[in-house]
């Protein structure tokens, strides 16, 4: 397991790319599984969760190759509908690909996810929707199996929740399947509006994606296409965070300011000068980060949970208390027993986290918890007073392409050893 050496207390400044969005790569990726022929997916991440993706495509009979940033899946010929136990396992967003298999071949047999680190992960809304397309499931031995013995038929499905996996999943068996499909209460993220363009543009019939109510008019099948993943806008916010909390400045180049909404007013209300030039985002930050009286997490276009850790840690060194709600994973404050081994002044109480901001943290040895809470681990030890050892940073691997480089290239003294 690597771990990240950090020296502490340098102001961070620089121009950066972001990297493509790893939310919207994966159930892009899955999605190649519905169409007969090549796809070309740029703006690709390199990340471990990207390269299990690529593990299964090839387990159910893809050809797969990376060209730089570009990946071409050419998935003319599915010849295996089962996903075994240690390539779901190797990433928990697996359970994406059930829609894209069902609606290939109407047959699917996964392994249950099983939680993670965030949570217990449930998929009640993936198979209460999957049985209204007529879909038949038989559980057993943590294997479950799909059968849609007549193909898959439209329904219209309300989720009780906004869930990100369920409505993608939903949107890929009804691609084609007999009928129009009406899913309301859809989630909103971007990563779906970008799932839905890269499926119209393989021949696909969806409106409203990005909206509550999404209609997919299924047709009889999809082609291949050529498409660019967006940026990814949590690997954004964590850049503006590593500016932020070093009292530097970063300018994000070619980004979609308006997936921010929600992050720039917390970054605004902590202080920061943000200025927007078309797709470039710059920041300047203040010399002492201001408190956020309160953090809510909620479905986009709220503030997104996957910031709810990286912006604790700058709340952690801001003049004054703020409050952090978590909505959305029960189990998603794993990283503040880390942040107080750094000086951090954190109470939790149930979803609530109440975080004293304090003058100066102070360099340690410390363990990513999971993806997130590890960003908040390295913004924290950027800020720290001396070193900080950030261990287990194969979680950060999941989800960030070259963070070390990327902060290096903003003045970071921070290194990489395996
Ligand atoms: C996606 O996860 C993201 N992952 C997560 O990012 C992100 O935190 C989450 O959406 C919320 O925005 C990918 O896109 C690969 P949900 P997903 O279904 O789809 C409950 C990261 O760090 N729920 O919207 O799993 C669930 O337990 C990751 O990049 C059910 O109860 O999120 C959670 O409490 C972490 N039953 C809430 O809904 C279900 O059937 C939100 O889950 C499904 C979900």
């Amino acid at each position: 397991m690597g771990k990240y050496i950090i020296e502490g207390q340098r102001k961070l400044r620089g121009e950066i790319d972001v990297q493509g969005s790893k939310n919207s790569a994966l159930p892009i990726l899955a999605a190649t599984v519905l169409c007969k022929g090549v796809s070309v997916i740029h703006n690709c991440p390199r990340l471990l969760d990207i390269a299990a993706t690529i593990n299964i495509l090839e387990h159910l009979g893809c050809k797969v190759k990376r060209e730089g940033s570009t990946v071409i899946v050419d998935s003319t010929d599915i010849t295996r509908y089962d996903i075994p136990e240690n390539l779901m396992h190797e990433m928990r967003s697996s359970i994406i690909f059930l829609g894209a298999v069902l609606g290939r071949l109407g047959k699917a047999n996964i392994s249950t996810p099983g939680g993670c680190e965030i949570g217990l992960r449930p998929i009640n809304l993936h198979l209460d929707a999957m049985e209204k397309f007529g879909v038949e499931l038989e559980e057993g031995h943590g294997r479950l199996e799909f059968t849609a013995k007549n193909g898959l038929k439209a329904a219209t499905i309300t989720l009780s929740f906004p869930s990100v996996g369920a409505t993608e999943n939903i949107i890929l068996a009804a691609s084609t399947a007999v009928g129009t499909t009406v899913i309301i209460n859809a989630a909103r993220e971007p990563e779906i509006s970008d799932l839905a363009d890269f499926l119209n543009g393989c021949g696909a019939r969806i409106s409203g994606a990005g909206e509550s109510t999404v209609v997919i008019e299924g047709v009889k099948s999809l082609s291949g296409t050529e498409h660019t993943v967006i940026p990814d806008r949590i690997a954004a916010a964590t850049y503006m965070g590593a500016a932020a909390i070093t009292q530097g400045s970063v300018t994000l180049r070619n980004i979609i300011p308006s997936h921010l909404g929600s992050v720039i007013s917390v970054f605004e209300e902590m202080g920061c000068d943000i200025s927007i030039n078309g797709r470039n985002l710059t920041l300047v930050a203040p010399s002492r980060l201001q408190r956020v009286k309160t953090i809510r997490t909620m479905p986009y276009p709220g503030f997104p949970t996957d910031l709810q850790a990286p912006v604790m840690a700058l709340t952690s060194v801001a003049k004054g208390t703020s409050v952090i709600i978590e909505t959305i994973f029960e189990n998603r404050f794993k990283h503040v027993g880390q942040l107080a081994r750094l000086g951090a002044k954190i109470m939790v109480d149930g979803r609530t986290a109440v975080v004293e901001g304090v003058d100066r943290l102070t360099g340690a040895e410390v363990v990513s918890p999971d993806l997130r809470g590890g960003c908040a681990l390295v913004l924290a030890g950027l800020s720290a007073k001396g070193t900080t050892v950030v261990d287990a940073i194969n979680h950060i691997d999941r989800g960030y392409d070259g963070l070390e480089d990327v902060l290096s290239s903003m003045g970071a003294n921070i290194k990489r050893v395996e």
